[in-house]
């Protein structure tokens, strides 16, 4: 008797604790294919917000967030955490990254963050690094672009430590590598490769923080940390957050970098790819581009992968309310929304949020932690 009670609780062990995955193209959770609804935190205090002991400073202000966003009928949040190594993690005078931060919290950090999110059902998505903005005067976010030296020091010190520490915790929804790389990207570089020819990408608005990257060293950065992520943890999703579709599509005249072969091409680790895709969108003078998510279902784009429309907002909406944005994105075959963002704009995107927590022929939202 005994030993069939060891074998039962060891069956239903698993069942009881699922995670995030992915199946058929489609986000699940136990066993119930799911939508990702919801925002981008996206921070708190810029920078701030882990490691260092900040975040028991930040707590009280960001977990009434996990309860806002649960109560409007969300699942699931965009949250960053090392922007450009602002606070993490805790680098040496050359550049090598010592370990996740300096006073040692930074693990316990993360971990408590998600514990926070799972008393409300939500799934975090942490993500790394922002490239949107230039602030990166102490070359810290490009040492780890331009030197494998460098970047590798970071995986072992930091990023590996950081992913064992919370491995197959259940409020871990996935790893977003960073925010916005093409802020940072050489737009009009030739190259015989399509992975590193960026031509297409001329006069898009690629480069608008600083003309720094070629896509050589950006692709090795993500390809590395991807495997890094998969090898501690070999259920964990990735992912990354594009400006624009332009760059993640071989449709429309463009290409699409972030293929698994062109991750793999750059940084030679098999293990290094995307889970699934997250696009970007704003109108600009009140129009959405020719490629824009709201102007095209998700099969358009020909990725074979799921895409979550990872930023989004009324105010460039195109002329859409909060509300149709949220419905579009469920109902033309995207397997999320998150809005951009919670703290500034709460109020309107959960607006958008409660529109669709009912919805179910595209998932259902509602989820259990
Ligand atoms: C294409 O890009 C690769 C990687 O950056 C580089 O080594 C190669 O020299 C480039 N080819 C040309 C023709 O510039």
């Amino acid at each position: 008797m005994k030993i069939a009670c060891v074998f039962l609780l060891v069956a239903l062990v698993p069942l009881a604790s699922s995670r995030l995955h992915i199946n058929n193209g489609h986000f699940v959770l136990n066993g119930q294919r799911v939508f990702l609804s919801g925002g981008n935190l996206p921070w708190m205090s810029y920078g701030y917000d882990f490691g260092d002991g900040q975040w028991q400073r930040n707590k009280d202000r960001i977990e009434p967030q996990f309860k806002k966003l649960h109560e409007a009928g969300g699942n699931s949040m965009r949250f960053w955490i090392h922007m450009q190594g602002e606070t993490t993690p805790a680098f040496n005078d050359q550049g090598f990254v010592i370990g996740p931060d300096k006073q040692g919290t930074m693990l316990d950090d993360m971990k408590d963050m998600l514990d926070t999110a799972k008393k409300y059902n939500i799934l975090v998505f942490p993500c790394l690094w922002n490239a949107a903005v230039n602030q990166d005067s102490h070359n810290r976010l490009n040492g780890l672009i331009k030197d494998p030296h460098k970047l590798q020091s970071y995986l072992d010190k930091a990023l590996k430590p950081m992913v064992n520490h919370v491995k197959g915790h259940p409020a871990l929804g996935g790893w977003d590598l960073m925010n916005e790389p093409e802020g940072m990207m050489i737009p009009d570089v030739h190259n015989e490769s399509s992975c590193y020819d960026t031509t297409a990408l001329k006069n898009s608005g690629a480069g608008w923080a600083e003309k720094k990257y070629l896509y050589k060293d950006m692709l090795r950065f993500f390809n590395w940390q991807a495997a890094a992520i998969k090898t501690t943890d070999s259920g964990a999703l990735v992912t990354m957050g594009v400006w624009n579709p332009k760059s993640n599509t071989d449709h429309f005249n463009m290409n699409n970098h972030y293929s698994d072969f062109c991750l793999r091409k750059a940084g030679g680790r098999q293990k290094g790819v995307f889970d699934f895709y997250q696009f970007h969108s704003y109108s600009w003078q009140g129009k959405w581009d020719e490629v824009a998510p709201f102007t095209h279902k998700a099969s358009d784009y020909g990725l074979h992968k799921p895409i979550v429309v990872g930023e989004f907002w009324e105010q460039d909406g195109g002329g859409m309310d909060i509300i149709e944005m949220f419905k579009y994105v469920y109902n033309n075959g995207y397997a999320g929304a998150w809005s951009w963002h919670l703290v500034q704009r709460g109020d309107n995107q959960r607006k958008g949020i409660a529109a669709i927590k009912d919805k179910t022929s595209n998932g259902k939202i509602p989820i259990s932690l």
